[in-house]
């Protein structure tokens, strides 16, 4: 029995859904703790491509448990559209293989509205940057004591008091202050009264279903979502998403004891990206920048927007090691570096003659800071094709472990391309427990 906790170590998108997707085979439950449908997980069985913004990424395997914990925010129409799209392909999506838990809150349509408005209104150098999906007013009003949660939905008379609430105030602002259209009361009720009968049979108490998973011997995965600097405590504040993304958070977000996490995996891309506002220090301006987004095909998963893209940046992945507690790290994206003739791979920071070994808190700073760079070699290989790590080039085994070094921490994972397959499994996190599950077969 083990429970392994996946974070993003950047600014998100490092390839979480994929990693995910290839560990499920050896997990029982895959769930999901923070964040919402601000989330894009890629992943590539076969050749096949799905995004899941919501839904856990271990949801392709028949067998295997999905959950959606209370950290979680949830838009139901986003998540009805992935169960019935997965109906579609020929994958039904039953109570049985996936939980939700009752007390995630609901991203009500007046939070999306609220984010995009607020959003237009800033000026340049003040947007975050957001997806627009509502996740900062959502978890505003959860942290505000006037949320409405999925299991609200089993009262629709208490569903109505509170949104009555709600929407007022809402209105008032999206009238008064953003000078837009309302949000009608009876239209918002009766969709969600759809979405309750549909969503009520998946609800359940996930804290007492994942003690009980535990005490019965089972392996767990937990799936995050965004990236270290993306925390809304630890990251690049206030260019960050509204919940902790950091790996503390599985145990809040799932109802879970903090003594029960055997190892927390970061994934780290091999370069850095940054989808959305914000400092970047290792950011690229020229024309390997444009070479990495091209070729690493580095467009938001959930908003279609080109990603910036930067070289590695050392002094993230060691806040990344930190902040989670990683004890094995899953190196993505590693075949979009062939073909460089150098790479560099920023070590700390400088700014008027000070030195910085963690990403400054005062924005100003993180900003301004310029990385120093180490240079080591590249190599020229395509190396989507190779299926173990002695068979890299040389260089490509040196950078691994010159990341190793910089982290302290063992690659488990190397993933040279976005397929399963293209994936190099050095040290199972599981390893204790690698064997599938009794009858397990997996749908692709
Ligand atoms: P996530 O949000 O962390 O799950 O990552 P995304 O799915 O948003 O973005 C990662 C992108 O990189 C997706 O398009 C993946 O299919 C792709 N990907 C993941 N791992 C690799 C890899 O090792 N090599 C390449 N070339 N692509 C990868
Ligand atoms: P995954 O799980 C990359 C970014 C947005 C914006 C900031 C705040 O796919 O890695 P929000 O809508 O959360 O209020 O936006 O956070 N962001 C992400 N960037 N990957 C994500 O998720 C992200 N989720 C949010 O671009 O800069
Ligand atoms: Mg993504």
């Amino acid at each position: 029995m083990s429970s392994v906790v996946i974070v993003g170590t950047q600014w998100g998108d490092e390839g979480k859904g994929k990693i995910v997707d290839m560990l499920t085979r050896y997990a029982d439950y895959v769930v999901r703790f923070q964040g919402g449908n601000n989330a894009g997980h890629t992943l590539v069985v076969d050749g096949k491509k799905f995004i899941f913004h919501i839904i856990p990424s271990g949801i392709l395997y028949e067998k295997k448990k999905c959950v959606i914990g209370n950290g979680v925010i949830i838009d139901p129409a986003v998540l009805l559209g992935e169960i019935e799209g997965l109906q579609l392909k020929g994958l039904p999506v039953t109570p049985e293989r996936l939980l939700i838990s009752e007390r995630a809150h609901l991203i009500m349509p007046y939070h999306s509205t609220l984010d995009q408005v607020s959003e237009a209104a800033l000026t340049a150098g003040k947007k975050i940057g957001t997806t627009g999906r509502g996740i900062g007013p959502c978890y505003v009003d959860k942290v505000g004591r006037c949320g409405i949660t999925i299991g609200d939905l089993g009262d629709m008379g208490l569903f109505r008091d509170k949104l009555e609430a709600g929407l007022e105030e809402k209105n008032f602002l999206l009238s008064r202050k953003y000078g837009v259209e309302t949000l009608d009361i009876e239209q918002i009720y009766d969709t969600f009264q759809e979405h309750a009968e549909k969503l009520l049979p998946f609800v359940a108490n996930v804290s007492l279903e994942l003690d009980r998973a535990r005490k019965n011997a089972a392996n767990i995965l937990y799936e995050g979502a965004q990236g270290t600097q993306l925390d809304i405590d630890h990251g690049t504040y206030p260019f960050v998403t509204s919940s902790n993304t950091i790996a503390g958070n599985a145990c809040n977000g799932s109802g879970v004891g903090p003594v029960h996490i055997d190892s927390v995996i970061g994934i780290l891309k091999a370069y850095t990206t940054r989808v959305g506002e914000g400092p970047f220090p290792t950011e690229l301006f020229d024309e390997t920048g444009e070479q990495l987004q091209k070729k690493g095909g580095e467009f938001g998963a959930t908003t279609g927007r080109k990603r910036r893209c930067g070289w590695l940046d050392g002094v993230v992945a060691n806040d990344a090691v930190r902040l989670n507690g990683i004890t094995g790290l899953a190196i993505t994206k590693l075949d979009v570096l062939s073909g460089q003739k150098s790479l560099k791979i920023a070590r700390k920071y400088q700014h008027e003659g000070n030195t910085y070994e963690a990403m400054p808190a005062s924005i100003r700073l993180a900003r301004e800071v310029e990385p120093v760079y180490e240079e080591r070699e590249g190599w020229q290989e395509e190396i989507t094709d190779v299926r173990s790590f002695d068979e890299l080039p040389v260089q490509a085994k040196d950078y691994v472990r010159r990341i190793e070094d910089i982290t302290g921490v063992e690659a488990a994972i190397v993933s040279v391309g976005p397929d399963r397959a293209e994936t190099l499994l050095v040290k199972n996190p599981f390893e204790k427990h690698d064997v599938l599950s009794p009858g397990e077969s997996d749908m692709q």
